[in-house]
């Protein structure tokens, strides 16, 4: 138990790097029955997508899938990744979820294989309980103090914070560093959250919000009691690491072993680290002090796996310990990489034959409206409704993601006049500065034909 207290400093178990353009997606947004509702949890359409994608995760929280996995197959842009975020976010949201793309695996630095066995560990929790001091309350004020990223001027960087955290019979203000002062931002802390920080690692976690009165809108916060007695206190926490995590303290340990007997080590995880690891944690699981967790492994442009990389993932899909995979892509027909076999979506067949498919839809104007509408609201970008419009136009001519990155340059060009709504003419412009895949290759090919020939 003493070695897992030492390696709590780690970060929050989803990797929200390229979960950004999906912050808005909180569920599948299904009723009881399982049918989608035409707007819910930050979804919009999509319905029979979205009602398969809730019938796998009951299948997952049965038990079921053990085994198998998921392939979504659809055109750019129809929400693959939004599912896969979705379920992920209905399975809880402590289940780890890692987002990559299949081009990943291609680095000069790692096997293949280790980049794919690091991917599953970090996608396996471990919910361990433990009584911790931390600090909690109702924020009631908190001011955050920037300086210039130390690499990159354009980028601006929390150097600390100070908090007051306030219950119905205390009060505590904290000075805080840059690492807690970076959670606060990234978790959105506000005046009226309810958070609480852990005295020993700072982690931050947000509770939710002290609601007067009711509310009957669609923001999503849970409302909770105001909480009482001292700010500083004990409390009995469950939190969650993943393998990853794990593997990754016991081989630092060891790694700086080594360094003192000048052994050199690699990149790479050695396997009887992870197999420590799984010991340990099988005991923990045993004694009652720990959970498993596995979570959703969620590989985009499945397509540029290769065979090497492919079978590797059947074999890790039969293991004990192993996550929900879940496999994204938009080809149709195509050649399995690393040998001349075609196969559909360039996936071999006897994985294939494993996996559940889910086929998303291009949406149409209402659809693509209503989630320019959430995305807007998501980045606080006040549109006119001409310029959700205009927005909408882009969308269906042209594509939802050129549509979704017209929006921050748009807001920009509003700014400049000194207006606060974005209208239907600053989009226009924006379109005009930034154009899309379509029209650059177009641009490109000309001059081609002009001058190369
Ligand atoms: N049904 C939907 N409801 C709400 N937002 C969606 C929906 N489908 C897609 N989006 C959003 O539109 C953008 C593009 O969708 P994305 O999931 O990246 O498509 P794909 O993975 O199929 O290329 C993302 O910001 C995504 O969150
Ligand atoms: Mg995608």
């Amino acid at each position: 138990m003493k070695k897992v207290a030492a390696i709590k400093e780690v970060k929050p178990v989803r990797e929200l790097r390229r979960v950004g353009a999906h912050s808005h997606i909180r569920g599948l947004g299904l009723d009881e029955k399982g049918r989608a509702k035409f707007i819910a949890d930050g979804m919009v359409g999509q319905t029979e997508a979205r009602e398969a994608a809730g019938i796998v995760v009951q299948m997952i929280r049965e038990g079921k899938m053990a085994g198998r996995g998921v392939l979504l197959v659809g055109p750019s842009g129809t929400g693959k990744t939004a599912i896969a975020v979705g379920i992920a976010k209905e399975l809880g949201e402590d289940t780890p979820f890692v987002a990559m793309s299949g081009a990943e695996i291609y680095s000069s630095e790692m096997k293949k294989t280790e980049i794919l066995m690091q991917a599953i560990r970090k996608s396996i929790g471990v919910r361990i309980k433990e009584k911790r001091l931390v600090y909690e309350g109702i924020v009631s004020k908190i001011r955050i103090a920037y300086v210039k990223h130390p690499y990159n001027p354009y980028v601006r960087v929390p150097r600390e914070a100070e908090i007051t955290l306030e219950t119905k019979d205390d009060s505590l203000t904290l000075r805080v560093g840059e690492e807690v002062a970076a959670q606060l931002l990234q978790l959105r802390v506000r005046k009226g959250d309810v958070i609480w920080i852990d005295a020993e690692t700072g982690e931050v976690h947000k509770t939710g919000r002290v609601c007067k009165e009711k509310r009957y809108d669609v923001t999503a916060y849970r409302c909770v009691e105001e909480p009482s007695g001292a700010v500083k206190k004990e409390k009995e926490i469950v939190y969650t690491l993943t393998l990853h995590d794990l593997d990754l303290s016991l081989a630092a340990q060891r790694v700086a072993f080594a360094t003192l007997l000048g052994v050199p080590m690699s990149r790479e995880i050695p396997s009887e680290v992870r197999q420590r690891v799984d010991e340990e944690v099988k005991k923990l699981i045993e004694s009652g002090k720990a959970e498993l967790m596995p979570g959703v492994l969620f590989i985009d442009d499945a397509h540029m796996l290769d065979i090497e990389a492919f079978s590797f993932l059947s074999r890790a899909m039969e293991s004990d310990m192993s996550p929900i995979l879940i496999l994204a892509t938009n080809r149709g027909v195509t050649k399995i990489r690393g040998t001349d076999i075609e196969s559909p979506h360039g996936i071999p067949l006897d994985l294939l034959d494993r996996l559940l498919i889910i086929r998303t839809r291009p949406y149409n104007a209402d659809e693509i409206k209503e989630i320019l509408r959430i995305r807007a609201d998501e980045e606080d970008i006040p549109l006119s409704e001409e310029a959700l419009e205009e927005l909408t136009k882009i969308g269906t001519e042209r594509s939802l993601r050129y549509a979704v990155q017209l929006m921050e340059p748009a807001r920009i060009l509003a700014e400049r006049e000194g207006r606060t709504k974005v209208t239907a003419e600053d989009v226009r412009k924006a379109a005009t500065y930034f154009v899309d895949i379509k029209e650059s290759i177009k641009y490109v090919q000309e001059y081609e034909e002009k001058f190369l020939k």
